[in-house]
């Protein structure tokens, strides 16, 4: 249990205590109650697995998860624990397999991850062997509810998590479907190591206030600027939320100039102006926009570079992120090489994703000393509202309101 004297600072979600990105038992707590409860986690995309046989491995928090399809076309999740005696089953990120076969003693499970028998059952030369009331029926890794939605494939652990539209909301999942509007090609995945707690990421992506502060090319090049036309909308629960930044009108924005930001860089140039070239394949002049889904869910597009972003929590002070770069089965060959290059301006080598994780980092470090400290959450006010504006921190607070709901803080 968590410490009796570690209490949440005031009644609302405008201050953050840091011992909540700390503590080993809240951390422990959280794979229980959020990630192993009554939530939809992200486990693939259908493209992904698009034969029966195909799987991809995966976690929901650090539980390790199998999602494949069946030799009905349904799709399937499940522990990837062996029934005997634990191990993995899969032992790789993806592959094709009609049954998973354990590497230990050869138990042998199918697409659901029933046991389908364990090897010498019957014993050797009539010696050994398992009892005679051995029942292959009654052993099994944990089974995942699993349900889609725009290619998307979430599973949970628990029977009470509400269908993935009412759980997410009807404004957010219209964000999320406004990109997600035909079949998806994958075109390149790889990992970036985070050295935080991640909660500190997930706030980050719900944080419209700090992105054209902390990112310089955001700023400079006018991506998207707190000066630009967009909005946030956070989810009834708090728990989800979108946020998107429509085109700079090309307009002084004498506002934005005013503060002097660092991060805005008028002496730097582009060498190559393609990296900002925009294809309005959605035809609304929205170009950036982020969704989350909690606990680990994100969906990016920047100009018409699109990536899944999965938090993936390894103990208080690690996240692995693991992005998915996309891009739509009907993409010419123009566009596919439009969406490569500017995947390079949000991935981790890149200029945006990079700042994102050195800032948890920053955070972390800043606050070693400070576990009965709080963060302030004050900016657009004290409630957890959509708004027109993203100068303003509601959907951090939304976070922690459904966070406090989940683990009953
Ligand atoms: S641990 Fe898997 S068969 Fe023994
Ligand atoms: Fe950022």
């Amino acid at each position: 249990m968590i410490n009796a004297e570690q209490k949440w600072p005031e009644g609302d979600v405008t201050r953050i205590p840091y011992w909540l990105y700390q503590d080993q038992e809240v951390y422990d707590r959280e794979q229980e109650k959020l990630f192993l409860g009554p939530v939809w986690n992200y486990l693939c995309l259908e493209a992904e697995i698009p034969e029966s046989g195909d799987y991809l491995t995966n976690f929901v928090g650090e539980m390790p998860v199998i999602v494949n399809r069946g030799p009905d076309g349904g799709i399937y999740a499940f522990e990837n624990r062996c029934a005997h005696r634990g191990s993995l089953l899969a032992l790789k990120n993806k592959g094709r397999a009609k049954n998973f076969v354990c590497a230990y003693h050869a138990w042998r499970h199918d697409f659901k991850g029933n046991v389908l028998s364990a090897a010498f059952a019957q014993g050797v030369n009539g010696q050994g062997g398992m009892p005679t009331d051995f029942d292959v029926s009654q052993y099994g890794p944990r089974k995942l509810r699993v349900t889609t939605l725009g290619g998307l494939v979430f599973g949970t652990l628990s029977d009470e998590t509400p269908p993935i539209l009412d759980y997410l909301g009807e404004a957010v999942a219209a964000r999320l479907l406004r990109v997600l509007h035909k079949p998806l090609r994958v075109y390149g995945r790889y990992t970036q190591i985070l050295p935080h707690n991640w909660k500190l990421y997930f706030e980050n992506i719900k944080d419209s206030y700090h992105s054209s502060i902390l990112h310089t090319f955001f700023s400079t090049f006018k991506v998207s600027r707190l000066s630009q036309g967009g909005g946030l909308i956070v989810s009834e629960s708090g728990a989800h939320h979108s946020s998107y930044s429509l085109s700079h009108t090309g307009e002084q924005d004498s506002e934005f100039e005013k503060e002097q930001l660092r991060s805005n860089q008028a002496n730097f140039k582009l060498q190559d102006k393609g990296l900002l070239d925009i294809t309005d394949e959605y035809h609304d002049g929205c170009h950036v926009q982020a969704v989350t889904m909690m606990p680990g869910f994100v969906l990016q597009t920047v100009h018409n570079s699109i990536a899944v972003r999965h938090v993936l929590p390894k103990g208080p002070n690690e996240t692995h992120l693991r992005w998915t770069i996309l891009g739509f089965a009907d993409d010419s060959e123009d566009l596919l090489k439009m969406r490569m290059k500017q995947s390079n301006l949000v991935g981790p080598a890149g200029y945006v994703s990079m700042e994102d994780g050195a800032i948890g980092g920053f955070v972390r470090r800043g606050t070693a000393q400070a576990s009965g400290q709080s963060s302030v959450v004050l900016m657009g006010g004290r409630d957890t509202v959509s708004s027109s504006t993203r100068t303003t921190e509601s959907a951090i607070r939304g976070f922690w309101k459904a966070y406090r709901s989940y683990l009953e803080l």
